[in-house]
């Protein structure tokens, strides 16, 4: 594509001489007299270099142009505006620089320098497209295996099950507060499994009243109901060879309860008003961030379901108990945030901010968190760092949590920040457990007894 320089300058003769220079070099160009005209080709073309006299009428001021220029500057904030000045308006064209114009020129206009700075202008904007167009894909990625990150032991507990769950066809269930990743590691399952190039749909079990969900999980017949004009087929058939994400299987309506143990127990479904049962091959993931075992113990979830679709659990930790991913989650959650807020020069957390956020108890977890960077983000305006300042005020005036404490001091040495980590993760695993040495011992891969050493040694109780 071809860049259009908008030419804005009150005088023909100079516009004539320019718009050849312009086209000879391969420019499309598209040329103004005076403010008005200048917005309407602004709108009218994609123009997103333009080169802009400052003596405009009516006035013939200066003033006029800059005016202008901050209009143009409004409305396509991606413009690389090249501000043309007679002599004694350096000090009004610099302010424009400082406003958001790209650069200026004192007249007389060398045209060589002249298209210097156009081009030079016009690779910026390559440039710039080239990085939105990268952000772009990778937030199309996000949903994509390769996101799934974390390194903290409990983390990588559930990762490895995962894998080792995602080959078979068994059924898996996944467990976790809200903001956990939940419907992250279902698609990690379905894209690792040899279903991977059939469909995934997920599906919402507690936002659809339970005669909806039925007919949308198994279809209906034409006629089964008033509003059934026509056959449909479900998601069990739409999905088939492929895998169906029940999420929030625990707030399943006790009659589809049953009607999906058939499934599960036959491998058949009967759409509604069906007269026969069709067979599909299907997978299912379910989720649910309620405990489905004492459900089974308070009569709401049936424990034949409840044994079918937990072929295997996969229990994923909160955010608190895996702070030592916090700064690779935080920056992750950053560089994706960057996507959303275009220009921004944002892309590394102060130490300060940091020791904040690992601080925090994250109740919405990696939800949360996410939000959180990109307020953040938002909040740094045109800093290249995120401080403390730009956390939100929960997160900045919120006690330091009892960990603060493990946090190396700034410049430790490698030993000391792995020490810190260690008694991070420790102190994690025993919060986990409610402070249960045994299975602390065992999320971590240590002995009984090497744990207690190690607590020992970090002076943990
Ligand atoms: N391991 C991970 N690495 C990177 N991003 C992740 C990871 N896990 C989750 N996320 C991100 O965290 C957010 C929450 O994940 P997800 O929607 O899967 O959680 P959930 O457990 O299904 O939550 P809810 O119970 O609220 O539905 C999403 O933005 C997701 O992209
Ligand atoms: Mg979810």
């Amino acid at each position: 594509m071809t860049e259009t320089v908008l030419l804005i300058d009150d005088d023909p003769g100079f516009r004539d001489a320019y718009r050849e220079l312009l086209a000879q070099e391969g420019y499309t160009v598209a040329e103004a007299g005076a403010a008005p005209k200048a917005l309407a080709e602004l709108r009218r073309t994609s123009a997103r270099l333009v080169v802009l006299d400052l003596m405009l009428p009516p006035s013939g001021r200066p003033e006029e142009g800059a005016a202008l220029a901050d209009k143009i500057l409004a409305e396509r904030p991606a413009a690389k505006v090249i501000v043309v000045s007679g002599a004694g308006e350096t000090p009004l064209a610099l302010r424009l620089v400082e406003r958001g114009a790209y650069d200026f020129l004192a007249k007389p206009v060398d045209p060589d320098v002249l298209l210097a700075v156009v081009a030079r202008a016009a690779a910026r904007l390559a440039l710039e497209d080239r990085v939105t167009e990268l952000e772009r894909s990778l937030t199309a990625r996000e949903g994509d295996a390769s996101a799934l990150l974390g390194q903290s032991p409990a983390f990588l507990e559930a990762k490895t099950l995962c894998e080792r769950a995602a080959p078979t066809d068994v059924p898996v269930l996944i467990t976790g507060e809200s903001g956990t990743g939940k419907e992250v590691f279902a698609r990690y399952l379905h894209a690792r499994s040899r279903r991977k190039d059939k469909p995934f749909i997920a599906v919402n079990c507690g936002a659809l009243a339970p005669t909806l969900l039925e007919s949308t999980l198994f279809g209906h017949k034409r006629g089964a109901f008033t509003s059934a004009i026509k056959d449909a087929p479900g998601l069990f058939v739409e999905v088939d060879g492929g895998t169906l994400f029940l999420d929030e299987i625990g707030d399943m309506d006790p009659a589809l309860q049953v009607k999906l143990l058939r499934v599960l127990e036959t491998g058949e479904i009967l759409p509604v008003g069906a007269a026969r049962p069709l067979t599909v091959d299907v997978r299912i993931v379910s989720a649910t961030h309620r405990s489905l075992e004492s459900m089974v113990a308070s009569k709401t979830f049936r424990d034949d379901l409840y044994w079918r679709v937990r072929g295997i659990e996969i229990g994923l930790p909160r955010l608190a108990d895996r702070v030592g991913d916090l700064p690779l989650l935080a920056q992750h959650f950053l560089n994706l945030s960057r996507a959303l807020v275009p220009r921004s020069p944002a892309t590394a957390i102060s130490p300060g901010a940091m020791r904040r956020l690992e601080a925090c108890d994250w109740p919405g977890n990696l939800r949360e968190l996410r939000h959180e960077m990109q307020r953040a983000l938002v909040m740094a305006g045109g800093r290249g760092e995120i401080l403390e300042e730009d956390l939100s005020p929960a997160r900045r005036h919120g006690a330091p949590a009892a960990s603060a404490g493990d946090e190396p001091a700034e410049g430790a040495t490698l030993e000391e920040k792995i020490a810190a980590l260690e008694r991070r993760e420790i102190a994690a695993a025993l919060r986990a457990t409610q402070g249960n040495k045994s299975q602390a011992a065992a999320r971590l891969g240590l002995s009984r007894q090497g744990l207690l050493n190690k607590m020992d040694r970090h002076g943990l109780k």
